[in-house]
């Protein structure tokens, strides 16, 4: 393989590899899996314990309910699958994930995603591994897994070659900082309710500057943070 051929590679360590592909071996991504335009290795971590009792997890020093992933398990994991791709550590006190992050992981080699479970992981490993932490909301999960589903699906999907058309990549939400304008189709007359007539139009200039608009008072009235960041941009300006 070329270097331009060797696909995009996703490891996922985790303590329930049985969960990957899972969705992901569907629909858009499976496809592209299929298609070998990215690859997909769910690793167990526990299959890296030592000792007598090849525990992953501790009590936390200092007290507190549940259990902590111990730092030696978690480092192991991950010596053996660390190479030039960036290391991600799933977690709710992560920076949140963003399009732009998406786009930057996508544009490299490729991700190893590190999933939490229990309380965590001990910071110490975090730190010596300069771990970049992402979360996928501001809520809690059981675990990092469905979080990695979300990084790997947000990722796979921007891969040269997987979406069938280019310009749905670039019109979509958030491509220029906007949430995405509301789409219309058959039947032009459903239960009643019309299609906004200006999309009938054939009129392609005031098709874009209805869709421009209806961008701008979505996001203005959903996500004002958006909205006030599109503004600063000063991407509104002609
Ligand atoms: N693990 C548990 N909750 C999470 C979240 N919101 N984002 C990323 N990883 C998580």
């Amino acid at each position: 393989m070329t270097s331009s051929t060797v696909p995009w590679r996703a490891t996922v360590l985790t303590l329930f590899p049985e969960m990957f592909p899972g969705p992901l071996g569907h629909a858009l991504s499976g496809r592209a899996l299929a298609a070998d335009r990215w690859s997909l290795v769910a690793r167990d971590i526990r299959d890296f314990a030592t000792g007598r009792h090849r525990s992953v997890d501790d009590t936390p020093f200092g007290g507190g309910a549940g259990m902590v992933l111990r730092p030696d398990v978690v480092d192991a994991a991950i010596a053996d699958a660390a190479d030039d791709r960036p290391l991600v550590y799933l977690t709710p006190r992560g920076r949140p994930l963003t399009q732009d992050i998406a786009r930057r992981i996508a544009a490299g080699p490729g991700v190893v995603a590190l999933c939490g479970r229990y309380e965590g992981i001990d910071q110490r490993v975090i730190e010596a591994r300069a771990m970049q932490e992402i979360s996928i909301g501001d809520y809690v999960l059981a675990g990092g897994e469905l979080a990695a589903m979300v990084l790997l699906d947000a990722c796979v999907r921007l891969l040269p070659g997987v979406m069938g058309t280019a310009a749905s990549a670039d019109e979509e939400s958030f491509a220029d900082g906007l949430l995405e304008y509301p789409h219309y189709t058959r039947p032009a007359l459903w239960e009643g309710h019309a299609v906004p007539e200006v999309l009938t139009s054939g009129n392609h200039a005031a098709i874009a500057a209805w869709r421009l608009e209806q961008s701008r008072q979505i996001t203005q009235h959903r996500r004002p943070d958006l909205y006030n960041q599109y503004i600063a941009s000063g991407a509104h300006a002609p």
